[in-house]
């Protein structure tokens, strides 16, 4: 079958208006007119998959220290919206599972990014599956999941392969091609600065759908679209909504 998704997807939510990675955020993207929502996965030390960027607290929390140092129980304690504006205040790190309630609730679709925590990328991908099984509704659209590491997504491959794959990559330097291949993937999640009409050409040539990531320029998304892109994953999803209605 071939897999379609939202053109309008929130980067980390609606990371330019609400403090990325939140419940927030993701809500936000709904009400802006996302179709989608882009989110990163790693593991607390115990093992519950959350939704934060970073390897360590200090950014975008009031915790120190690597998030795989911190059980869940200490990481569910932080507050993860101040840094950003205190009206965020009561926003804390989400799990998972709370993404996946979210979207099936407000209907948004869904991209989680595995982003592991240094040599736990095979335990994310399993962990990651685990609760897409258990907690994403099976009749809705399953979410895709991508990840710069290979190694990731041939976990994901392994144990779940009706998950639509998207490899992630910077720009085109790299043997995209065949790992891609490899690891069936359905899309090529690329860095929008290396992109253009004919390496949209290319890309798609190989029989991969382009997600083109970061984009906050609504001309800029437009041009992509027109040259074959199917999603702009973008921190300001109401301006780019906007500029394609
Ligand atoms: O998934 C696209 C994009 O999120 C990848 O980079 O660093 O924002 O997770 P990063
Ligand atoms: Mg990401």
């Amino acid at each position: 079958m071939t897999f379609r998704f939202p053109r309008v997807v929130g980067h980390r939510g609606a990371s330019a208006d609400a403090p990325e990675n939140t419940l927030a955020a993701f809500r936000l993207a709904a009400l802006q007119g996302a179709g989608a929502i882009e989110l990163d996965a790693k593991l607390s030390r115990d093992g519950v998959p959350v939704v934060i960027h970073d390897a360590t607290l200090e950014r975008t929390t009031n915790g120190y220290g690597a998030v795989a140092a911190q059980d869940f129980v200490a990481l569910d304690r932080l507050d993860a919206g101040t840094w950003f504006d205190h009206r965020f205040a009561r926003e804390k790190l989400p799990t998972l599972r709370a993404v996946l309630e979210l979207c099936a609730e407000v209907g948004l679709e869904l991209n989680i990014e595995i982003k592991p925590c240094p040599g736990r990328a095979v335990e994310t991908a399993q962990r990651v599956v685990e609760d897409v099984r258990r907690f994403w509704p099976g009749a809705r659209p399953p979410p895709i999941l991508s990840c710069f590491q290979a190694e990731g997504l041939e976990a994901a491959r392994r144990i779940a392969p009706e998950l639509p794959r998207g490899f992630l990559v910077d720009d085109l330097d790299g043997d995209w091609r065949s790992t891609a291949r490899q690891l069936d993937c359905v899309a090529l999640h690329v860095g929008h600065r290396a992109l253009g009409e004919r390496a949209i050409a290319t890309v798609r040539a190989a029989g991969l759908q382009v997600l083109a990531w970061t984009v906050n320029d609504p001309a800029r998304a437009r041009a992509l679209l027109e040259w074959g892109a199917s999603a702009i994953i973008t921190d300001r999803p109401a301006a780019i909504h906007a500029a394609l209605a």
